[in-house]
């Protein structure tokens, strides 16, 4: 199988990296104006018959505060799952804008807000939908399978939309059906779902940008400082680092592993927001963020995704107070991708992965 067409051009992937390099987190706030903060925003949100839905990697006040205040925090799969069964009459998504445009897609009646509509995903970034759509239209004997990492416009030109988190019980279906697979936009993921599923899939060679800079010789060097740790690692991470974990799963997986297993030492190598939730269910055990530079490089995440990193309390606030940062989403794009969206939830609900 040659990948060589599916290639991102260099240019776009430096591009990516540029913008990566250009983010400008939050500011650093002191205690009282963080309870300020807080108190307003709470204010905001009962005002509003809103809530919140974060992700585990952004601030863990942001995480705190989603768990007070009747929201959620979780994985992708989840966050479009609890956003579809809400009643509220606004959601701001806590994440990034994909995780917006699916709350949108899905609830097209209520008002999704986000703190700050610039936070993207080198994912995202790195598939745009034209010439993803002019490599399907290429193969078209294959089924479209899209990570909830990409834009409306890509997730509607797919037959099916997966999560890390259900991923391999798609792909494994699929496979029984006999189908043959495109699979967009992560190279990392989806060579670990090949190996996986023992399918082989027409693969677009995107990549986090967060996950790819874990690296292995450091990794092992860690492993043999903390011989008792069990490693933890997300799958868009790389072959290789993948290769030295005890648990390779989702968010939700990692975070489980460290909740559940006897061990009291986790190398975690995915974005550092996690540990919150980690640490909250198992506040004894001990957690190391695995290794993201080697001996050359320079650290382009430091394991903490730059655009996860956009969301702050003030921004918050400042969305729910003005109503600005409105995720929109252009209803034939939302029509049409609503299609592969619906199949994932109702493929993870059967299947006991999300609450019915
Ligand atoms: P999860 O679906 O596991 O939450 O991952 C989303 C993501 O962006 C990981 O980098
Ligand atoms: Fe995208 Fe990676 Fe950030 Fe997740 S961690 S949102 S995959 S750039």
């Amino acid at each position: 199988m040659s990948q060589k067409e599916l290639d991102i051009p260099t240019q776009l992937a430096s591009r990516i990296d540029e913008l990566a390099l250009s983010v400008a987190c939050q500011p650093p706030l002191g205690e009282s104006a963080k309870e300020a903060l807080k108190t307003e925003i709470k204010a905001l949100l009962k005002a509003q018959n809103a809530q919140i839905v974060a992700h585990f990697y952004v601030d863990a006040d942001l995480q705190a505060l989603a768990e007070e205040t009747g929201g959620v925090v979780a994985d992708s799969l989840e966050m479009a799952n609890f956003g579809a069964q809400s009643d509220a009459d606004t959601i701001v998504v806590c994440g990034v804008r994909f995780m917006g445009e699916t709350a949108k897609m899905l609830s097209p009646e209520k008002t999704i807000l986000m703190p700050d509509l610039g936070a993207t995903c080198s994912l995202d970034l790195g598939c745009p939908a034209e010439e993803f759509a002019e490599f399907c239209a290429e193969h078209p004997d294959h089924t479209v399978v899209v990570y909830a990492n990409t834009s409306a416009e890509v997730k509607a030109i797919a037959d099916w939309v997966v999560t890390s988190g259900n991923a391999l019980q798609i792909v494994n279906h699929l496979k029984e059906q006999g189908k043959k697979i495109i699979w967009a936009p992560d190279r990392h993921l989806g060579d670990w779902i090949e190996k996986q599923t023992g399918i082989e899939m027409l693969r677009w060679q995107g990549h986090c940008i967060v996950h790819d800079e874990f690296k292995t010789f450091e990794l092992e060097a860690m492993k043999k400082e903390h011989p008792n740790a069990k490693v933890l690692v997300h799958p868009e991470s790389p072959a290789d680092v993948i290769a030295l974990a005890d648990v390779v799963g989702s968010t939700k997986v990692l975070i489980n592993a460290v909740k559940t297993m006897d061990d009291q030492e986790f190398i975690v190598a995915t974005d550092l927001g996690i540990f919150y939730k980690m640490q909250q269910l198992a506040p004894n055990k001990k957690l190391l963020v695995a290794p993201t530079t080697d001996r050359e490089a320079a650290c382009k995440s430091c394991a903490h995704c730059p655009w996860m990193a956009m969301n702050g309390l003030q921004n918050l606030a400042d969305c729910l107070k003005n109503r600005t940062g409105e995720v929109l989403v252009d209803e034939a794009v939302r029509v049409k991708a609503l299609g592969s969206l619906n199949k994932m939830l109702e493929f993870s609900r059967n299947a006991g992965l999300v609450k019915k």
